[in-house]
């Protein structure tokens, strides 16, 4: 009885402890050490990294490159603790040849990555909200033909300023949001409905943060965010896509 009641507390005890640490991840876009990441590997808190590997000219960023090799060599290499390449779309270069450049520096890392996100919010776009969704659209498909999963990083304010707050990139695959509302809470109060998500999968709730000497962003994920939902009606397009 007092060893089953024992099992009992541990077992509650375990979950309890599991239950109770909030999982944040973070964003960085300064040069990290391979050390640093190691030290930020073995917070629990902090299972994933948005690291930026496309600058806004439709370039490589090579500080971007070189913090995603640190990144692995410092314990962010398994499932649990992921690494999420993120680039900042140049409206002036052609989608397809902006994101040929991008997969190609990232498969020179030889590192399996399985997300993409596009950051919206740094993007200069047309006055033509017309134009600006062909070219989101153009580069969505290519992501979603290169076999990546897309995400996006972005906010209402950004979003309806250039697509509009209704008009949704997908309807049949509804990609991930990262949502660049500086709210510092750590959760989605406050989140307006836009692009056609109703929750943000992660939330960039506060700027400015030093973790093992490395200036950050904190992202909260919601756990209980809806899952990539894909539609056979993508597979169908996918089909006539290739
Ligand atoms: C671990 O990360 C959390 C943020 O999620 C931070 O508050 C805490 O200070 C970090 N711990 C260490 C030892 O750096
Ligand atoms: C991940 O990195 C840690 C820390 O550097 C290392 O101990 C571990 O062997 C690595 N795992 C894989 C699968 O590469
Ligand atoms: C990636 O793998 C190729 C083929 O095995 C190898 O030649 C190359 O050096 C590797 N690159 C890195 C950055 O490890
Ligand atoms: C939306 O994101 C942009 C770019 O990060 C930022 O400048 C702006 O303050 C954000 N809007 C709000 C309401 O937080
Ligand atoms: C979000 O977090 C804030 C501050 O921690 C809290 O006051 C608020 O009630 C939370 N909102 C929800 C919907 O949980």
């Amino acid at each position: 009885m007092s060893i089953l009641f024992s099992t009992f507390c541990v077992i509650f005890l375990l979950f309890s402890l599991g239950e109770s640490v909030e999982k944040v991840g973070f964003e960085t876009i300064q040069a990290v050490s391979a050390s640093q990441f190691k030290c930020l590997a073995s917070n629990s808190t902090l299972p994933y990294v948005f690291v930026r590997v496309g600058l806004a000219d439709g370039s490589i960023d090579p500080v971007g490159i070189q913090n995603l090799a640190n990144a692995y060599e410092g314990g962010f290499n398994v499932s649990i603790v992921q690494i999420l390449p993120f680039f900042i779309p140049s409206f002036t270069t052609d989608p397809k040849i902006q994101l040929a450049k991008i997969q190609n520096a990232l498969k020179k890392t030889n590192i399996t990555l399985f997300y993409l996100y596009a950051d919206i919010n740094a993007v200069k776009w047309s006055s033509v909200k017309s134009k600006n969704q062909k070219y989101l659209s153009d580069l969505h498909n290519a992501i979603v033909l290169t076999d990546s999963k897309p995400g996006y990083s972005t906010n209402y304010s950004s979003w309806n300023n250039a697509l509009g707050s209704s008009f949704s990139i997908d309807k049949d695959y509804q990609p991930n949001l990262l949502w660049t509302q500086n709210t510092g809470k750590m959760n989605y109060s406050g989140f307006v409905k836009f692009g056609g998500w109703n929750t943000p999968d992660y939330h960039l709730w506060k700027s400015n943060v030093n973790i093992c000497g490395v200036n950050v962003a904190q992202v909260w994920r919601d756990t209980k965010a809806n899952a990539v939902q894909r539609k056979s009606s993508f597979f169908n397009r996918l089909e006539t896509m290739k």
